[in-house]
């Protein structure tokens, strides 16, 4: 397919009233604030000191055809001394300064929605949409420029890169649609130089929204949400299959190893790790999310697990629970290597996203679980994210950040509960200034020493 025989589908709602991403806590915001000296309830813990940094869907003017499609604004709350101050930005990009279409943004790596997610590498903040290349933020989240690592990146770059807490090294990969390479696999050194592009062959262009590391091997998800323009975007089909390509992480395509999957979807990873011969690959998993097109967010997910035999090529898939969840974390101190404990947001069933009044521990050695639960009906969890008390503490030895909103109110509020006590009463809580959209990602970024 070129360019030229691209056109936007026709029949997507336009209008606020009628598209969900448009309505209540989905819908944006306007007002980007500086305050200073939030109240709290509870006392902020001293050891808590740094950056939790988010990023969502926030259109500025025009209703975007999809949720995923509106400009990013990023929400940053600053905590030090048990006191919390918040800002909240546009991500100054030129789809966001143009409100540019989206045929003109497929064409330019540079307009980038910017809207997903927010990791701090090598010093740089860098704002993450997939499609696009990063755009780096300075630390009061004003917009700097897009960053190709001087020019050697020419793919776009995945919302959620790994930064390997072994190495220092940031790894991602990049997938297009519109020719091949569909899949391009890079590494970033821990200095943030981008030392190694390597092109993955994959049967078709697939939306790849996530992927995975252990200590040796970067693993992607081919999986069967392949490119349908008809239908929006993309579909998910079947008959495509499933596949998981296990790739020494600093291999090439020729060393990539397939695993054949029951077919599904994956958006996110919990984690994966090596474990003698096996490797554990742990992610939430949905069994056909977009059947029906890419407006189709009907299908919702579970924790699941593969293990995946590096000797037999033997693969087993076991379901780790049946209850809705997804936003996985874990402490990312244990990315790619064995975390114990992972944290999810629980989704109740429907056909938009719905996010539930509940968080998840899961204690993936055990086998068990906790649940805190922030409220009734009218209380949505996010993305729940783990800020340890020290950089050398215990896995699991620290805090949950978790945003939470109340219909009833209207008002989001930043909970922080002590992980080991999960079900227990939040250490503390703060009202923020404004509502904030449930959006997408964010990441604790720990004051340096
Ligand atoms: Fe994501």
């Amino acid at each position: 397919m070129t360019l030229s025989e691209i056109q936007p589908v026709a029949d997507h709602a336009t209008d606020t009233e009628t598209v969900w991403w448009m309505r209540n806590n989905f819908g944006p915001i306007r007002d980007e604030l500086t305050v200073e000296g939030l109240e709290v309830r509870g006392t902020i813990p001293p050891e808590l000191r740094g950056s939790y940094i988010r990023n969502g869907f926030n259109p500025p003017a025009a209703v975007p055809f999809h949720w995923f499609f509106g400009a990013g604004m990023v929400h940053g709350f600053e905590i030090a001394d048990g006191k919390v101050s918040y800002r909240n930005r546009y991500v100054r990009t030129p789809f966001f300064e143009s409100e540019v279409d989206l045929l003109t943004a497929m064409r330019d790596l540079r307009s980038s929605p910017a809207n997903t997610n927010i990791v701090r590498h090598a010093g740089r903040l860098l704002a993450l949409e997939e499609a696009h290349l990063p755009w780096e933020l300075s630390a009061d989240l004003s917009t700097i420029d897009s960053l190709d690592f001087d020019g050697a990146l020419t793919t776009p770059m995945t919302a959620h890169p790994k930064i390997c807490p072994v190495t220092g090294e940031l790894l991602f990969f990049g997938y297009q649609f519109l020719k091949a390479p569909y899949l391009t696999y890079h590494r970033v050194d821990a200095s943030g130089n981008l030392v190694q592009s390597e092109a993955i062959d994959i049967p078709r262009p697939i939306m790849m929204h996530d992927f995975t590391i252990t200590e040796h091997y970067a693993i992607f998800f081919d999986l069967p949400i392949v490119f349908a323009l008809e239908h929006g975007g993309f579909k998910f089909d079947r008959e495509a299959g499933g596949r998981i390509g296990v790739m020494p992480r600093a291999g090439t395509n020729a060393d990539v190893r397939w695993y054949d999957v029951d077919p599904c979807t994956v958006f996110h990873s919990v984690n994966s790790y090596e474990s003698g011969d096996d490797i554990i690959v742990q992610v939430c998993r949905g069994e056909s999310i977009m059947e029906g097109g890419m407006d189709d967010l009907s299908g919702h997910s579970v924790l699941w697990q593969w293990t995946l035999n590096t000797v037999t090529g033997a693969v087993l898939e076991t379901q780790l629970d049946d209850r809705p969840g997804d936003f996985p974390r874990i402490d990312d101190r244990r990315v790619g290597l064995p975390a114990r404990y992972g944290y999810v947001a629980s989704l109740r069933p429907g056909v938009s996203p719905d996010f539930g009044a509940e968080i998840y521990k899961y204690d993936l050695e055990a086998g068990t679980s906790q649940v805190h639960t922030f409220g009734g009906a009218e209380t949505h969890v996010f993305e729940p994210v783990f800020a340890p008390k020290r950089p050398d503490s215990a896995e699991d030895e620290g805090w949950m950040l978790v945003l939470t909103h109340n219909d009833s109110t209207n008002t989001t509020t930043l909970n922080v509960l002590d992980a080991q006590d999960f079900e227990g009463v939040a250490v503390a809580e703060v009202d923020l200034p404004q509502r904030v959209p449930f959006g997408a990602h964010g990441n604790w970024m720990p004051t340096l020493a």
